[in-house]
């Protein structure tokens, strides 16, 4: 099994590209379902859940589907068993995102109900509910969300909570619906935005992507068309976050400066030198860093997704931060391996409270998930000695080449076997 080791403290140096954004491209794939005609999608980042996504739709009968550098091509729709299995649900929740264009394309789907993940429980329950809503008769069998229903017809519908995949997934069953739908309390995340608009170009009738109302007004079919996806803003912010921790001189390019906005402010609260030029971002050499408080809520807030990595940089900083996750109710499991590294942190509840400046050690860390792999690397960058990561396969599921693009800032890290 992989393992990431870094030889830290490192000082990087130099500039980095974003790649897309993973958590666009894997709706956007699973609404080529929806699509009469070829559709390719530009700016596709090269990582696992890419490649898990590519699966379901060949499982799902997509006719042809090739990645090409960053260039995806998908063509053929749903034609086989509207049936995304367990053992790729398991692999990647974001499966669920089928689960509307099945419906509204071949009025049914079976689609494995995903577990609970490291992070907190994840129920699908607004998704169902907004679903049936729309007409659709659903039930809960064997581990499946099994549903079906003739054309599905538009509603109005109030989500109880923001949820983004929520959100996009019944955007995607309601372009092909029948008639006028009204979603409310939408999630307002970039990625949302995003898949309308690529939507929007297949000939798709949606207004209001981004904003807590979205309107839909369901057209007859969908037609091919190139997209290209908006970069990754938390693999941006993870760059950003990175330097600030190890106090060098990184310039993130092609990146979206105007999703990053919270996490901007938040950076320069800390003392946290940045320039904004264009789509580049650069973080400049300084002084010592403040701890600041964060709260984790849906966009345009602070996001989930990179908290751990700005706790990491937390236990670098002068005085004491408070971090609060609001989203997810797990989603610490990355503070037992820090505080093996040496950092001074206590978590209450929901809360976890950061006491710096630590000085971290290198030592054995195992990752627990996505974002938490990420946070340490911040953490094996600036530490001193050697870290090496267990479990780095987390990390390949949404950071593409991420110890290429770190070696190329002049860090030393390599991933190694065993
Ligand atoms: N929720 C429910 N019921 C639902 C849906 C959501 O109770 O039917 C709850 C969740 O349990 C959570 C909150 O609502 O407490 C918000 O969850 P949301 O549905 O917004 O999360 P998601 O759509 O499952 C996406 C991202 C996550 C990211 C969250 C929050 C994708 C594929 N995934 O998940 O990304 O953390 O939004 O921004 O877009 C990651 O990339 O590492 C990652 C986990």
């Amino acid at each position: 099994m992989d393992k990431i080791r870094i030889h830290g403290p490192c000082r990087l140096q130099g500039r980095v590209r974003a790649s897309g954004a993973k958590n666009a491209v894997l709706p956007e794939m699973a609404a080529t379902l929806l699509v009469d005609g070829p559709v390719t999608l530009r700016n596709v980042p090269v990582v696992r859940d890419v490649q898990t996504m590519i699966k379901v739709l060949r499982h799902l009968g997509a006719r042809r589907v090739s990645l090409d550098g960053d260039v995806l091509r998908v063509e053929g729709g749903a034609a086989g068993e509207p049936e995304a299995p367990y053992d790729l649900v398991r692999t990647m929740r974001a499966s669920i995102l089928v689960l509307g264009p099945l419906l509204a394309r071949l009025g049914r789907a079976r689609v494995s109900l995903p577990g609970g993940c490291a992070i907190g429980a994840r129920p699908i329950d607004y998704h169902i509910e907004a679903l049936r809503r729309m007409g659709a008769a659903i039930e809960i069998e064997h581990g499946f969300v099994v549903a079906s229903s003739p054309r599905l017809k538009g509603a109005e519908i109030v989500f109880a909570e923001r949820t983004v995949t929520g959100t996009e997934n019944v955007m995607m069953a309601a372009v092909l619906a029948e008639g006028r739908t009204v979603l409310k309390n939408c999630a307002l995340e970039p990625e949302v935005t995003d898949l309308a608009r690529f939507l929007n170009a297949c000939g798709a009738r949606i207004e209001g992507a981004g904003t807590g109302r979205i309107v839909i007004e369901g057209v007859e079919r969908l037609r091919g068309t190139e997209h290209r996806v908006i970069p990754d803003r938390i693999e941006a912010g993870t760059f950003l976050i990175a330097a600030a921790a190890t106090q060098s001189a990184v310039t993130v390019e092609r990146c979206d400066p105007t999703h990053l906005e919270t996490v901007l402010d938040k950076l320069q609260e800390c003392g946290v030198v940045l320039r904004v030029d264009g789509d580049a971002i650069g973080v400049g050499k300084d002084g010592p860093l403040r701890g600041v408080n964060v709260t984790t809520r849906p966009y345009p807030d602070f996001p989930t997704d990179l908290q751990a990595q700005f706790m990491a940089l937390m236990t670098r900083a002068e005085g004491v931060s408070i971090i609060t996750e609001t989203v997810f109710e797990n989603r610490f499991l990355h503070v037992g391996e820090l505080r093996r590294m040496g950092a001074r942190i206590v978590v209450d509840g929901q809360t976890a409270i950061v006491a710096g400046p630590a000085p971290l050690s290198g030592a054995p860390v195992m990752a627990s998930d996505l974002r938490a792999s990420a946070c340490l690397i911040v953490a094996g960058l600036s530490a001193e000695g050697e870290t090496v990561i267990n479990r780095a396969y987390h990390i390949d599921r949404g950071y593409e080449k991420v110890e290429t693009k770190f070696q190329t800032l002049g860090a030393r890290i390599e991933r190694i076997g065993g």
